[in-house]
């Protein structure tokens, strides 16, 4: 074994290709996310970080809403578009179908096969280059082709994943098993 030292560096892989949504001075304004997760259940909550140089920034803080709209693999040229331009210089308002659910001011994407509106929270100032952003999930919209037996269905949504050093997008890959159950079977070999 050898491990390399690599630092203080966003390397927590893989990051899930998202677009974050908020209305800007009224205008719908999307931007590629990957620093995203769950942090919360009961209620389900959304952590972001967001330079705190980004346009999509002002939104949030305006509405106090925003949107996550899972990408699909193809929808990664649009995705990475809306990651290289700023809504500070390009419009972005016309690129997606859009449609706003229960908060009103957070757009959402048709396309995309999965989208979530938040309420945020919390904001923190960490002192870094980011804005934290922690959002309720108010409701999530999934089209009735990606669901199985009523939860979205990865296969079938097909997202895609990042990692950010090296710029580069994948696909998921195949089932490998059940979770919470998998773990039964293992034995230490110790
Ligand atoms: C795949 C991908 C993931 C990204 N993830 C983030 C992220 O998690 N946080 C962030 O602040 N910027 C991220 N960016 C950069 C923003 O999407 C980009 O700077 C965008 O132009 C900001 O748009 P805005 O100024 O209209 O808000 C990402 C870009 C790409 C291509």
């Amino acid at each position: 074994m050898s491990k390399q030292t690599l630092g203080n560096k966003s390397v927590l892989y893989p990051y899930p290709v998202t677009i974050l949504g908020a209305n800007v001075n009224g205008k719908a304004n999307f931007m590629a996310l990957g620093f995203v997760g769950i942090v919360n259940t009961n209620p389900g909550m959304i952590a972001l970080g967001v330079n705190r140089n980004h346009h999509t920034n002002k939104g949030i803080f305006e509405n106090k809403t925003f949107s996550i709209n899972i990408s699909s693999q193809d929808m990664l040229e649009v995705t990475d578009y809306v990651g290289l331009t700023s809504g500070e210089k390009i419009d972005k308002s016309e690129i997606f179908d859009v449609f706003y659910g229960k908060v009103k001011t957070a757009p959402m994407i048709k396309d995309c096969p999965l989208t979530i509106e938040c309420k945020v929270i919390k904001t923190l100032d960490l002192g870094g280059a980011d804005d934290i952003i922690i959002g309720e999930i108010i409701e999530s919209y999934c089209d009735e082709e990606f669901l199985t037996k009523g939860n979205p269905d990865i296969e079938k949504m097909k997202p895609a994943v990042f990692s950010m050093y090296e710029n580069r997008y994948f696909g998921i890959g195949e089932y490998l098993g059940k979770g919470w159950s998998m773990g039964k079977e293992y034995k230490s070999e110790k």
